[in-house]
């Protein structure tokens, strides 16, 4: 029977491009993609293929709603259409602008640790090693998280994009906090079923995914995902997401992780107050 009633959602003859009901804001590295693939397993939820970068790009933007609307995948009426662009998180016209498209929307703040945010955004950008990177050898992580005189350089984007708090306040001052919910990234990564299914709940959605959904992959060493019954979207087997994703980091020096860490827990202490929760965030 559950295969019965859940198999219409993926055979709907009447599918229509629709505007998000739901967009994963950010933030860049806390595991964007495992969350918008893991949650499209729902039969209810289709995700964009791409990241949209509509409510960020000025250019995108001023091409107007029916640009974006193309952009985002079909969807029967009782599904929702979901996107991420994780730069939504920091860019200051964004609040304003997704309000303006719809003020109900509900959004997806995914966090991680803040220092291994960061040491994650530093491997996207130069890698783990210091190889020569188009000729020229990458800066060392250290070099750009601290000024010379040892303070820590919140002119380096990785580091600001960390401070939460600093960015959710502009979030929170254009939408209520209960459309706001936030998925702890590192949970995501431990034990990823108890996280999507309070964003299930979160959406409103009926209670489809289960545990035996996620399979822990030792090689990837990271949870991998088999597609419901009856989804005939998608290829069929065991789904990981690819090597971008999962790198290995480089070793970082521990007095830097700490002097990370100190700087940031005054605001990670702001950040849990507003959301109402404690991440337990190393001081
Ligand atoms: P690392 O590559 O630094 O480990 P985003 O998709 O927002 O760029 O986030 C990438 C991060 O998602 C990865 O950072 C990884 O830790 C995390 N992640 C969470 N769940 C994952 C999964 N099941 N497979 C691979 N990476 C996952």
């Amino acid at each position: 029977d559950a295969l019965i009633s859940g198999a219409h959602y993926w055979t709907q003859p009447f599918k229509i491009k629709r505007l998000p009901q739901c967009i994963i804001i950010g933030a860049r590295k806390c595991g964007t993609r495992a969350l918008i693939d893991m949650l499209n397993l729902h039969p209810q939820v289709e995700k964009a293929a791409l990241e949209v970068h509509f409510f960020d790009r000025d250019d995108n933007y001023a091409k107007g709603l029916e640009w974006y609307r193309q952009h985002l995948p079909e969807c029967s009426e009782d599904q929702i259409s979901i996107e991420k662009s994780p730069s939504y998180f920091v860019t200051p016209e964004v609040p304003e602008r997704i309000h303006a498209m719809n003020s109900s929307i509900k959004l997806l703040l995914i966090v991680r640790e803040p220092v291994t945010r960061v040491i994650s955004d530093y491997t996207q950008i130069y890698g783990t090693n210091s190889k020569p990177h188009n000729g020229t050898k990458s800066p060392r992580l250290e070099d750009l998280v601290l000024q010379s005189d040892g303070s820590v350089n919140v002119h380096y984007k990785a580091i600001r994009i960390s401070l939460y708090s600093r960015y959710l306040q502009r979030w929170l001052d254009v939408f209520p906090p209960t459309q706001i919910h936030v998925i702890d990234g590192d949970a995501l990564i431990r034990d990823p079923y108890p996280q999507l299914r309070d964003v299930e709940r979160f959406l409103g959605l009926e209670p489809r995914l289960q545990r035996d959904n996620f399979y822990f992959n030792s090689t990837k060493g990271f949870y991998c995902w088999r597609k419901l019954e009856g989804d005939s979207r998608n290829e069929t087997g065991l789904h990981c997401l690819n090597d971008s994703k999962g790198r290995r980091h480089p070793p970082v020096d521990r007095y830097i992780v700490s002097k990370l860490r100190r700087f940031y827990n005054p605001h990670n202490l702001r950040f849990y107050d507003m959301v109402g929760r404690d991440f337990g965030w190393p001081e």
